[in-house]
């Protein structure tokens, strides 16, 4: 019996501490090693790979089904407390149109998403958002490794659309920023960016910020002095931030013209005082924003044409203002890149299209100071969205 046991141990250390649990102090304190080895968190793949349910073998953004248990984290994963939802703004449009502008049914659409997908992946627009929360549990993998620990406030900077996320309770909806205060939880995976909320900002501002980094960040990069620049939703949060980074990149020798839509946005972006020209337009109708732009820069048309609006079917409008050899930036997630591809094709436009990629290096940081160095953008986003 007793050499049976030791040449089993040898072989199966582990399946026998439990069958030899009886017999002296040794197997005793196998089985605490034991337990401790069982409780040990589950490895995880760094894109989150292990929390797809359906279908298997792709990433967590297209996946239709997320596993959003939260009672047990795997190993790279960190564990957030979530106090607010930042929904992209094609998004939240879409579902207050859906809605009919009523809360309760925004509040049960939002419920829907997250329970049949276990993420917030809007199912017209495909697009997401961020959120806002505290650092609840970081796993044993990313202790140490990461400048990270419990009890830190974070913006998560990856999209809503591939976050697990659970919904225990929606508590506010404040349809005018898009944001959503919930009781809930949500799993950042170890490739997942996210930015510690600064304490000289108010946490709502900078939330609302971080959710359009990428804009103003690109933005950076893209605009030369001199250049002429067309920002399509210029009015809109990742309007104002891209109309105040392109002025200060193009320079005085360069010009900024803002199109707006309603009243309120226009009023909004003249009292910044930042683009050469703002005009309230409909970014739908092409041809009469054609004629303006033709208009305004002498028939020259843009080098650099930003979409930021948050409705479909301004691809054309983007594609015709923008000189031949010029770029369209589409930070818009309602754009169609089938309708830009063939639109262009269709009026023989040799213009560079750039997809809105959300991050840039840098994004976050470059974003924030910008609500630090201007005073005047700064009081706007405190008044919306703080
Ligand atoms: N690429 C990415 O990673 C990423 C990340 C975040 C957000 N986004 C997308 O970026 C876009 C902008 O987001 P945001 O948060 O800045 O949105 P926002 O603050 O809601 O701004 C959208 C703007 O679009 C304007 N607009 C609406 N209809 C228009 C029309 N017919 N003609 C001209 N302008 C019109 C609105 O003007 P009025 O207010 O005057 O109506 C508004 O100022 C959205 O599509 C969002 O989904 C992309």
């Amino acid at each position: 019996m007793n050499f049976l046991y030791v040449n089993f141990l040898y072989k199966h250390p582990i399946v026998n501490h439990t069958s030899t649990a009886i017999h002296n102090n040794t197997t005793t304190n196998n089985i605490n090693k034991n337990k401790t080895l069982i409780q040990k968190m589950k490895k995880g793949n760094k894109y989150g790979i292990h929390r797809v349910i359906s279908p298997k073998g792709v990433l967590p953004q297209p996946a239709n089904k997320l596993d959003n248990n939260m009672d047990e984290i795997y190993d790279n994963e960190i564990l957030i407390d979530v106090q607010t939802l930042n929904i992209d703004s094609a998004s939240f449009t879409q579902i207050e149109e859906q809605a009919g502008g009523d809360k309760a049914k925004i509040a049960e659409i939002m419920m829907d998403i997250v329970e049949k997908q276990g993420k917030h992946r809007n199912p017209v627009t495909g697009s997401g958002g961020m959120l806002l929360g505290t650092v609840e549990k970081i796993g044993d993998a990313l202790v140490d490794k990461i400048d990270l620990k419990v009890g830190d406030k974070i913006a998560t900077l990856v999209s809503l659309s591939l976050t697990p996320l659970r919904i225990d309770k929606i508590k506010d909806i404040r349809p005018d920023v898009d944001q959503v205060d919930i009781d809930g939880k949500a799993i950042l995976f170890e490739s997942g960016i996210y930015a510690k909320i600064p304490t000289d900002l108010p946490e709502n501002l900078a939330l609302s910020a971080l959710d359009v980094a990428g804009a103003p960040a690109q933005t950076a990069k893209l605009v030369k002095p001199g250049d002429t620049v067309l920002i399509i939703g210029a009015g809109g949060k990742s309007g104002m931030l891209c109309c105040y980074e392109a002025k200060k990149r193009a320079g005085v020798t360069g010009t900024v013209i803002g199109l707006t839509h309603s009243e309120k946005s226009t009023n909004r972006l003249k009292a910044l005082e930042i683009c050469d020209y703002v005009f309230a337009v409909n970014a739908t109708q092409p041809v009469s924003v054609l004629e303006l732009i033709e208009e305004v820069t002498n028939g020259e048309m843009c080098d650099l044409t930003i979409n930021n609006v948050n409705i479909p079917d301004t691809e054309m409008t983007s594609i015709l203002c923008t000189k031949d050899t010029g770029t369209v930036y589409f930070f818009s997630m309602a754009t169609n890149f089938t309708k830009a591809a063939l639109g262009a094709e269709g009026v023989g436009s040799d213009v560079t299209m750039l997809v809105g990629n959300g991050y840039t290096k840098g994004h976050a940081e470059i974003t924030l100071q910008l609500l630090r160095e201007s005073e005047k953008l700064r009081k706007i986003f405190t008044e919306l969205y703080a």
